[in-house]
């Protein structure tokens, strides 16, 4: 029997779906997973085995054979630990299988059977309200999934609790709304002494959404100025908040799921390469 379950990849600022089958087959006793996973998810073979046990089962006496689809499109991150377990315990009959279609699991796996925060979980939510499924994660991230309107969130915190709710013995509590992060004390043109021109400049780009080049000698207040932009902006529209936040969401960043409504400013330095700005490395669209 395979037992199915759906997942995410990120892909930048995209959630591609995911499936994790797993097959348990009569043979010589081992537990691979393939699929292109990195070291990340390859490890995750550890934890579920470890979290299994601390729940009190034993991997059966099987070929386990994982398989995350498609094959072709390279699996990161540790949000694999959980629906990697959960196609497992569905696999060995622990869970029912028809159940799990309706959900979307993300998240990662201590070695004690406590589901932990994985970064994207908004993406993962944002990727369930469009596939019409729940999402199952980690319940210190319930309240950044629930920013997404609509889904059936489980937030679960071990693998033991989600179980018992998954069949029904004992329900896990709806997770708390998410906030609205507080606002931070940010630069305000009050500070900037004289300026006339530049800070009149200032406001009629932010009042008609131009863009602006601040050319003066080192010292002059170029930086100041422009870090004062943001505090004359109007605050995000609740569809701007919510793309800055899944940026925040994927680099692990969104603190307790608080959602900001303040615009984001960044100051690199000029001699940054454009690989330090826009990023680098090897993480290509697969199309
Ligand atoms: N008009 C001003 N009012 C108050 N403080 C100012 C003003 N202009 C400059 N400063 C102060 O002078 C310091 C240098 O300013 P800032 O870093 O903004 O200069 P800059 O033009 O960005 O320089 P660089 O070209 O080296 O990046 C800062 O501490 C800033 O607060
Ligand atoms: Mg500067």
């Amino acid at each position: 029997m395979v037992a199915l379950v759906s997942t995410v990849a990120y892909l930048g600022l995209e959630a591609r779906p995911v499936e994790v089958q797993c097959q348990l087959a009569p043979g010589m006793p081992r537990f691979a997973v393939v699929g292109l996973p990195d070291k990340a998810v390859g490890e995750s073979r550890e934890r579920v085995q470890a979290a299994l046990s601390a729940m009190g089962l034993a991997l059966p006496p099987k070929r386990i054979t994982v398989n995350l689809s498609p094959a072709d499109l390279p699996k990161e991150g540790s949000h694999y630990d959980l629906p990697i377990a959960l196609a497992l315990l569905a696999a060995m009959g622990v869970t029912d299988a028809e159940q799990l279609g309706d959900y979307v699991a993300v998240g990662e796996l201590a070695l004690d059977g406590r589901i932990v925060a994985s970064p994207g979980v908004l993406l993962a939510a944002l990727h369930a309200r469009s596939s019409e499924r729940g999402l199952i994660c980690p319940a210190s991230q319930g309240a950044e999934a629930g920013w997404a309107s609509g889904v059936p969130v489980v937030a679960a915190p071990d693998l033991v609790s989600l179980l018992n709710h998954l069949k029904g013995t004992a329900a896990l509590p709806a997770p708390p709304p998410g906030e609205v992060a507080a606002r931070r004390p940010a630069p305000d043109l009050r500070q900037v002494k004289g300026q006339e021109t530049a800070r009149r400049a200032l406001e009629i780009a932010a009042a008609g959404n131009h863009n602006l080049l601040m050319v003066g000698p080192p010292g002059s207040g170029k930086s100041l100025l422009a870090s004062c932009l943001p505090g004359i902006l109007p605050p995000l529209s609740p569809a701007e908040a919510l793309e800055v936040s899944m940026v925040a969401s994927v680099a692990g960043a969104l603190e307790g799921g608080r959602i900001s409504r303040e615009r984001p400013f960044r100051a690199p330095h000029h001699s940054a390469s454009m690989a330090a700005l826009t990023g680098g490395g090897e993480n290509r669209q697969v199309n």
